[in-house]
């Protein structure tokens, strides 16, 4: 399958090739006990599992995507949003994390995606309080919020054929846009003190940084915080075409297939000041 040209000249840019796209991507379980497999540099109770073992009772996922929710520092008296939840990869990653105590509210807009988060929490046994309405709408208040937003996906490196069929340029804008209303809302109705973690799997800067840039202008009360998960990365980039991001926007992380082996993605860690 042929990749865009749009996205060859993205991948070039930021100093990448479609090389990437060869690369696997490793999947990984929690666990508490010690099941005899290779741990997760960046998550003491992550092991990554075999080749051909995936286990039918286990939630099997890619372990980049430790990598947002441990930025958010869960605790187990929390009140957490995750925003955009399903099918709830990050929502049991959570819970695990909060031994299954912190308040969680999982939502996602979409219906039949909601079927599977059900589906998954009742197997796993995630407890969350589940909802279906559009993140911009929802109402309350949380100290710690998850928006992993939907985005046009450049760094699955495992769905290639199905993001290079639907990726173009056009839509990038389309996901942007909608990000960037995300991530507001989501500011909005975060606690003072309290943080937002951003995140998407794809390299494109529009929806990476450019919506990270946004939130900070529009939003005197927000700063952008260190990551500090022990994975390998490169820096959030501060020059795209001819825009130029703020310096903190350096603290951003981006994650590419080569650093770790699994997919690419980007994290923005985000406080609410006092
Ligand atoms: C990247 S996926 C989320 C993956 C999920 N966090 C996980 O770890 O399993 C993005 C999700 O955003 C949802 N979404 C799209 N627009 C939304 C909106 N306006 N409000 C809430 N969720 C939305 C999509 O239905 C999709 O499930």
């Amino acid at each position: 399958m042929k990749i865009p040209q749009k996205l060859l000249d993205t991948l070039k840019k930021i100093g990448l090739d479609e090389k990437i796209y060869e690369e696997r991507s490793r999947k990984c379980v929690l666990s508490k006990e010690y099941p005899g497999m290779e741990v997760v540099p960046w998550c003491e109770n992550a092991y990554f599992v075999p080749e051909g073992l995936e286990k039918e009772n286990n939630f099997v996922f890619d372990p980049v995507s430790l990598v947002p929710c441990l930025a958010l520092q869960p605790e187990k008296n929390d009140r957490i949003l995750d925003m955009c939840a399903a099918p709830g990869a990050k929502t049991h990653i959570l819970s695990f994390l909060t031994e299954n105590e912190a308040d969680i509210t999982a939502n996602d807009v979409d219906a039949r995606r909601i079927m599977r988060l059900r589906y998954n929490a009742k197997k796993f046994g995630i407890k969350c309080r589940i909802i279906n309405e559009s993140g911009r709408k929802i109402q309350g208040s949380y100290n710690k919020i998850l928006v992993d937003v939907p985005c046009s996906g450049s760094g699955m490196v495992n769905k290639k054929e199905k993001l290079f069929r639907h990726w173009n340029s056009r839509r990038v804008k389309i996901f942007a846009k909608k990000q960037k209303k995300l991530a507001e809302h989501a500011f909005e109705i975060l606690e003072r003190n309290g943080i937002l973690v951003y995140s998407t799997c794809t390299f494109q800067p529009e929806e990476n940084e450019a919506v990270v840039d946004h939130l900070l202008d529009k939003f005197s009360d927000s700063r952008i915080e260190e990551i500090n998960v022990n994975v390998n990365h490169a820096r959030g980039i501060t020059e795209w075409d001819d825009r130029r991001f703020k310096e903190e926007i350096q603290k951003c992380i981006r994650i590419y297939p080569q650093h770790n082996k699994t997919g690419g993605f980007f994290v923005a860690k985000i406080r609410k000041r006092i």
